[in-house]
């Protein structure tokens, strides 16, 4: 890997081509070089910020940092060596359903490059349950933390959801670090509305009889301020280990010119994110795992977080603007406030704002 960094000529090119097209361009890239062990080795140097104040252990598992990347980029798990070559502190694969699917017919990925974001209206796809279990038996050990997030397929009428959500909890929990209930992805239909008590809590309960593993629930952004922080409990006080908050958003007011399907990420969905993950973690730090995603693109916005109460950030769309160096400027800009604040380990700023406004 040269030292100069290759991102500015790269990314002109990538941003020619359609944004589902350079996805896959990226993506070949990464596995060429997750394939090839000193390839791999000198993307481990250039990108993952190996600093002690920066690690903590969470899902049983030391971290060597509090900056994972977001479900969706990597849905069948082919990339989680080359993406923890890039630094990532943890990788979350998925959305991944029992069977395959081919989600929703293309274009369904948009490019808003000035507002620095994307819509997206994938739909799920996904190399199936069998697929993604052979690819994580083969990465054992992992070289890094693993979340599956999990899915219905579109074709599962609602009343049988469960067993979907079942069959997934089984198959992975013996594979990852922990699991995520995905139940607000705007682009399946119906899914949304499982984000009820009622099916969170007989879910949860069948779940937390399967596995000993963590289980937690992402939330959408679209729901209001107290109908979330309630699920949020609903779902932990039924077992959940905690949740992830959140999900893209189909508030196209927020965004001129959007399409009006799919859902929307990045620097347009950043405040909106952010209440509804303040307000849960307002009730709920202390309680439980929090993980906070949606238009995260600097330290500085990883920083708010954190002292919000996360215990994790995750990243998506400031990886497509940003590129490959994401992870280690966020974890580099952290550890500069780190030092400009005097806090000597990360477990210090989680939650500090938490502990001024209860
Ligand atoms: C193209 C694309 C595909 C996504 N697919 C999934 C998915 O399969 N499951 C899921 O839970 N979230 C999915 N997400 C949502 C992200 O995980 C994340 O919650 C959201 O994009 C907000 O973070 P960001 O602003 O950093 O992108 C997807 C996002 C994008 C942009």
């Amino acid at each position: 890997m040269p030292a100069v960094p290759v991102w500015p000529a790269v990314r002109p090119l990538l941003f020619r081509l359609d944004p589902e097209t350079a996805h896959g361009v990226a993506f070949c890239a990464l596995r060429a070089a997750q394939a090839l062990p000193p390839l791999d080795a000198a993307l481990r140097k250039r990108f993952l910020v190996d600093a002690a104040p920066l690690r903590r252990t969470l899902f049983g598992r030391e971290l060597p940092n509090p900056v994972g990347l977001a479900a969706g980029f990597d849905k069948d798990a082919v990339a989680v060596r080359g993406l923890a070559a890039l630094g990532f502190g943890c990788v979350e694969i998925g959305t991944v359903t029992p069977r395959p699917q081919p989600g929703n017919p293309r274009p369904r990925l948009f490019r808003f490059s000035p507002a620095e974001s994307l819509q997206n209206a994938m739909g799920f796809n996904n190399a199936g349950l069998e697929a993604v279990r052979g690819r994580l038996r083969r990465l054992q050990p992992s070289p890094v933390a693993i979340g599956v997030n999990i899915g219905k397929n579109k074709a599962t009428p609602p009343e049988a959801a469960t067993a979907d959500y079942e069959i997934l909890i089984r198959a992975f929990a013996d594979l990852c670090d922990y699991l995520v209930v995905n139940v607000s992805s705007p682009n399946t239909p119906g899914l949304r509305d499982l984000q009820n008590e009622t099916f969170l809590r007989s879910l949860l309960r069948t779940a937390t009889g399967i596995t000993g593993r963590p289980i937690l629930f992402k939330l959408s952004p679209d729901l209001d301020l107290a109908d979330a922080v309630r699920l949020a409990e609903v779902a932990v006080d039924s077992g959940a280990s905690g949740v992830v908050a959140t999900n893209t958003t189909n508030d196209y007011a927020l965004l001129p010119g959007a399409k009006d399907f799919g859902g929307l990420s990045g620097r347009v969905l950043r405040e909106k994110s952010f209440r509804i993950f303040d307000a849960v973690a307002r009730r709920l730090f202390g309680r439980a795992v929090l993980v906070s995603v949606g238009g995260i693109d600097s330290g500085a916005e990883a920083w708010r977080r954190l002292r919000a109460g996360a215990d994790l950030v995750q990243v998506y769309t400031a990886l497509v603007y940003q590129g490959p160096g994401l992870a280690r400027r966020i974890n580099e800009e952290l550890l500069e406030l780190m030092e400009r604040e005097g806090a000597k380990g990360i477990g210090e700023v989680i939650g500090a704002d938490r502990t001024l406004t209860p």
